[in-house]
């Protein structure tokens, strides 16, 4: 896919639907005891891995993306869960059927198959269910036999929000209390779907308390998803000529740090009709802006773990440093994103130092522009679009296709938008 160089980005537009509330939607309601009915489900490569997976749990799934009425099953049919490319699905689904007696194997890609599931097999063991790998010992393909489950008391050291998830639906059904502690706070839809569908949770800053319930059915419509939005939100503020509004999309807190990055920043981007549902959503709107560099702060990198590359990118059109640190967690998403991160900036003409846990780049710097290669990771093969967008002479974005994870139709989006 090759992106040309654009002179003006103008447009509004609608953002898919969010894809971690749609993933939860989806697993939430399978275990709930009544019907649910959910409108604007994200239709994308890793939502139906979970959609997929609770059918052969044995929920029924009816209606399409725009509106799906789900029946949940009353004990999971024992099977055989193809997760793809989702670590949602992996995590979240492993939390939900070690708290069922039955036999359940995960498997999934080649990218899933190298991600670390340690992080939920030894909490989830302490619970009381029991893990066996099929190859190498903390990575898929895994066989879960699940039950009895005892209640823990767990600090979520690695800061991710599917570890805590897992352990909160495995909770559901485990015997006593499941607390999480958390020093930074990870994306909170688990939670806010759990206390909307009558769990008996308390939440405290910090520290999440679980006792064992049985969780009524859903109705609610999926906002847009600020992940995929943050792609456009980059692309104005750095480019010369731009206004931009996207509209409806997610303004949950525990999701938008790239926001508070881009007005320390000096960023000109504004927020309006707000409405503050179960899931807060707005109207965003997003002009050309002088932006300076920036230290992103440690209490937002899991705020915005998904968002980190295109700071890098602001940075690049910044003034001064901009630097990210503490944020290891980026070599073990759908790819080893520090690394093809550095990669793909080297590859283009932009000058990247790379560290452990992030990187630093002194702007400003042109794109000049090349060929990138998104290592089959979704948000990187975006990144190259963007990159495209703002560069002197254009960017061929390889393996593009896989933007079908979470935004299908994000390059004809571009298209929209670019002149
Ligand atoms: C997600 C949490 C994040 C994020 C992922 C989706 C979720 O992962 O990177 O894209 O829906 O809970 P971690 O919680 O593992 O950091």
């Amino acid at each position: 896919m090759r992106i040309n160089p654009s002179k003006k980005i103008k447009g509004s537009i609608t953002t898919p639907p969010d894809k971690s509330i749609s993933h939860r939607s989806l697993i939430m309601t399978g275990i709930a005891k009544s019907r649910s009915i959910i409108k604007n489900i994200l239709e994308s490569d890793d939502i139906k891995s979970s959609l997929n997976a609770m059918q052969k749990l044995g929920a029924s799934i009816s209606g399409d993306f725009d509106q799906m009425t789900i029946i949940p099953f009353n004990h999971p049919n024992s099977a055989q869960l193809n997760c793809g490319n989702s670590g949602t699905t992996a995590r979240l689904l492993s939390g939900v059927v070690s708290s069922y007696e039955g036999t359940y194997e995960f498997l999934g890609d080649e990218s899933l198959s190298a991600r670390p599931m340690k992080r939920v097999s030894e909490p989830l063991s302490k619970m009381g269910s029991q893990f066996f790998w099929e190859s190498k010992e903390g990575f898929l393909p895994f066989t879960i036999m699940g039950g009895n489950l005892n209640g823990i008391n767990y600090e979520n050291e690695k800061r991710s929000a599917q570890v805590k998830s897992a352990l909160l639906l495995a909770g559901l059904r485990a015997e006593g209390t499941t607390t999480v502690h958390e020093k930074t706070k990870t994306r909170d839809h688990t939670e806010r779907l759990l206390s909307q569908m009558g769990a008996d949770i308390t939440i405290e800053d910090g520290k999440i308390e679980l006792r064992a319930s049985e969780i009524g059915g859903l109705e609610m419509t999926i906002p847009g998803d600020f992940s995929s939005a943050g792609f456009f939100i980059a692309l104005a503020a750095c480019h010369d000529h731009a206004t931009i509004e996207i509209k409806n999309c997610s303004t949950n807190p525990s999701r938008t740090g790239l926001f508070e990055i881009l007005r320390k920043m000096g960023a000109d981007i504004s927020l309006s009709n707000e409405h503050n549902d179960l899931e807060p959503f707005g109207d965003i709107t997003v002009k050309s802006s002088r932006l300076k560099g920036i230290q992103v702060p440690d209490y937002l990198i899991p705020n915005m773990i998904d968002e980190l590359p295109l700071v890098a990118l602001l940075g690049c059109h910044a003034t001064g440093k901009t630097t990210v640190r503490n944020a290891s967690e980026l070599r073990v998403k759908e790819s080893d994103r520090i690394a093809i991160l550095c990669e793909q900036f080297k590859n283009l003409g932009i000058s990247i130092t790379e560290f452990e846990d992030g990187f630093e780049i002194e702007g400003p710097q042109m794109i000049r522009g090349g060929i990138a290669e998104s290592h089959h990771d979704h948000r990187m093969a975006m990144l190259a679009g963007v990159c495209g967008a703002l560069s002197q002479e254009g960017v061929y974005v390889n393996n593009h296709e896989c933007c079908s994870v979470s935004f299908p139709s994000f390059f004809e989006t571009l298209k929209t938008i670019t002149f």
